[in-house]
């Protein structure tokens, strides 16, 4: 890890009509940090996700992706080299062939048209066999995406990512369908990769133990504010039982 700062949060704050989503949160996040977003269901994991990867514009407070403002990186291509996202749904085209999902990677890089002639031209389709060999699915490269199982189809969206090769990933809820094997294979290759590239990883998870097991890091959200950000070796049980506290009346 590198002592250059990634991202910046200056009192970010998200506001949805009446409802306070992101409430003043400030913090820094470094290059190659390994962070968990941890904390009870609508703490405000998504919303803070979103707000970095700029699909969720925030409504006070300043957040600097590489010391630039968002608004800088408003040209996709620039932006996209900088943040990629993994999501729950994986984001794929369902109808399309895996390879044509992974050399999706690319399309900030090219433009759709070429990224889908870009099967023709041999080292390009070699870097993208490449990525699903690494992830264990070389031999379904020319299988339709939405035939594949779940944990499949997450390998697809990791070989993309490696194309993409950003240098900070946003990863919300990345395991939540998968069963847990599937789920620690996942994470296991995610940090594999970010170590080797030297990428920043910011994760949400709903399991406390892979936030322990893979993340040097944990930042707790808990009604829109930081709850804890602690190295993870500093997270208590104690503290996270305050955390997943319900209040009386409220539920999960
Ligand atoms: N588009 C929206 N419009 C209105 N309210 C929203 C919107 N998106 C999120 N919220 C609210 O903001 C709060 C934070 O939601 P968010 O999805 O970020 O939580 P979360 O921590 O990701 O929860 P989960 O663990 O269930 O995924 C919730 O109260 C939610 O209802
Ligand atoms: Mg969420």
């Amino acid at each position: 890890m590198s002592s250059k700062t990634m991202i910046e949060a200056k009192n970010i704050t998200k506001q949805f009509e009446r409802k306070i989503a992101l409430s003043s949160l400030s913090f820094t996040i470094k290059k190659g940090e390994l962070v968990a977003l941890i904390g009870p269901s609508g703490a405000g994991k998504t919303t803070l996700l979103n707000s970095i990867a700029g699909l969720v514009p925030i409504s006070s407070g300043e957040l600097l992706i590489d010391a630039m403002p968002l608004s800088f990186y408003k040209k996709g291509k620039v932006f996209a080299k900088k943040v990629g996202v993994i999501r729950q749904q994986f984001d794929l085209i369902g109808p399309l062939a895996v390879i044509h999902n992974v050399l999706a990677g690319r399309l900030h890089e090219w433009g759709t048209l070429k990224s889908l002639l870009s099967l023709l031209i041999p080292q390009e389709k070699a870097s993208a066999i490449q990525a699903l060999d690494r992830v264990g699915l070389r031999g379904k490269a020319n299988e339709i995406t939405s035939t594949l199982s779940g944990g499949e189809q997450q390998r697809v969206a990791m070989a993309r990512l490696m194309v993409q090769k950003p240098e900070i990933i946003l990863a919300d809820e990345p395991v939540a369908s998968l069963d847990p094997a599937r789920a620690d294979d996942i994470l296991n290759m995610l940090i594999t990769l970010s170590l080797e590239e030297n990428q920043t990883l910011i994760t949400s998870l709903h399991s406390v133990d892979f936030a322990r097991k893979y993340f040097t890091r944990i930042i707790a959200l808990k009604n829109g504010k930081i709850f804890f950000d602690l190295p993870t070796d500093k997270v208590t049980d104690d503290i996270l039982a305050q955390l997943y506290q319900l209040k009386s009346g409220e539920t999960v």
